[in-house]
């Protein structure tokens, strides 16, 4: 065994939590072998100590040497500096409060796999149902180019500052962050790639969310960066994927789900929307995307439907929005659906 096949090794193996290559960040601190016996010694600095992930690491990495002729391996770890984790973004926001776990905060990630099929709606009605039943919410719209919840919340001032700290907005008792506050008029975002992983984690670190029981992420449709990112940023967030009954919305929509699985993400449920139209006079419905989306997504992600919504858009005084009423039935719905998902979190 040579030194030079270790560092080939260990050249591609990251940091699991920063999510950088140990070669790019210095952290391979020592790497003896001995030609003769086979015995390798690794000592490697990693950004914390005493985790689960780093027992997988180690095996990981032992099995690998050992396949590669090793006969002995030992690995040592040791924790990198605090002063030059501070250069990366990830270790700040896996040291912000909400994210370390002192605030002890749900987090739910709405996804879906076409556009269109109400993701931000649900996102909106829940987190307003959620704060109806006494949690404190907040909301990342996390769809970077088609913002749309201060919309739907029916929210026109910009957020303030605090220090250095970005005060959100709030409607309904929920507190809210969007590129929208961000963007002059209705100007197109033409943001890419880096930024956009970038804007993510901003919104985690630069905003006082303060205390909050639930933290809903509104994400954009599809399996697309966005999504990826907020997989890897909150490893611990549970996903609530959104449907129509239509066959082909669901069979997309499996996708979606079926990312969050492979990113081990739990799915708490599925909402299938715009379920049908049920007339005010005569109370027939009539299924108008088709049937069956939502029960067969269920099944197919073994998750329960936490609601079925119908076609309808609120009635209440506050029209210019798209939340519902508490005493109007969709109203009546949402709040189901959030006492479903506090009961399915808990
Ligand atoms: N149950 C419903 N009944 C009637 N209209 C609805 C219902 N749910 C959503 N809508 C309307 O359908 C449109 C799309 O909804 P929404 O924007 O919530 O979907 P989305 O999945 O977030 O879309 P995007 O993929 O563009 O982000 C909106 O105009 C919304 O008001
Ligand atoms: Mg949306």
């Amino acid at each position: 065994m040579k030194t030079q096949q270790v560092m080939t090794i260990l050249r591609p193996v990251k940091d699991p939590f920063i999510h950088k290559r140990f070669v790019e960040i210095d952290a391979i601190k020592s790497v003896e072998v001995n030609e003769a016996t086979d015995e390798v010694a690794i000592e490697i600095a990693l950004s914390k100590l005493n985790q689960p992930e780093n027992i997988k690491l180690k095996e990981a990495l032992t099995n690998k040497l050992l396949q590669a002729g090793a006969r002995d391996v030992r690995i040592v770890f040791s924790q990198l500096p605090e002063e030059q984790l501070k250069q990366y973004p990830q270790y700040q926001v896996m040291m912000s409060p909400l994210l370390n776990g002192v605030t002890k905060t749900a987090f739910l990630a709405i996804a879906s796999g076409k556009g269109g099929v109400g993701k931000s709606t649900v996102t909106a009605n829940l987190a307003v149902n959620l704060a109806r039943l006494g949690k404190k919410v907040g909301i990342i719209d996390a769809d970077i180019y088609g913002f749309s919840i201060p919309h739907m919340m029916g929210l026109s001032e910009k957020p303030t500052l605090s220090g250095n700290k970005i005060i959100p907005v709030e409607a309904y008792g929920v507190k809210v962050m969007s590129m929208d506050f961000f963007v002059e008029g209705n100007d197109p975002v033409i943001w890419r790639g880096p930024r956009l992983g970038k804007m993510l984690n901003s919104f985690f670190i630069e905003v006082e969310w303060g205390d909050l029981d639930y933290l809903l992420i509104d994400l954009p449709p599809g399996t697309g960066d966005m999504a990826l990112n907020v997989h890897t940023l909150l490893p611990l967030s549970k996903e609530i994927i959104v449907t129509t009954p239509h066959k082909t919305a669901a069979h997309v929509a499996s996708r979606a789900g079926k990312m969050a699985l492979n990113t081990n993400h739990d799915i708490i449920g599925i909402v299938e929307n715009m379920a049908y139209f049920e007339s005010q006079l005569t109370k027939e419905r009539e299924y108008v995307f088709g049937q069956g989306g939502g029960e067969w997504l269920a099944k197919e992600l073994n998750a329960p439907l936490l609601a079925t919504i119908p076609l309808g858009q609120p009635d209440g005084l506050d029209t210019a929005t798209s939340i519902y009423q508490d005493e109007e039935p969709i109203g009546w719905l949402y709040k189901k659906m959030a006492e479903a998902v506090i009961a399915a979190v808990q």
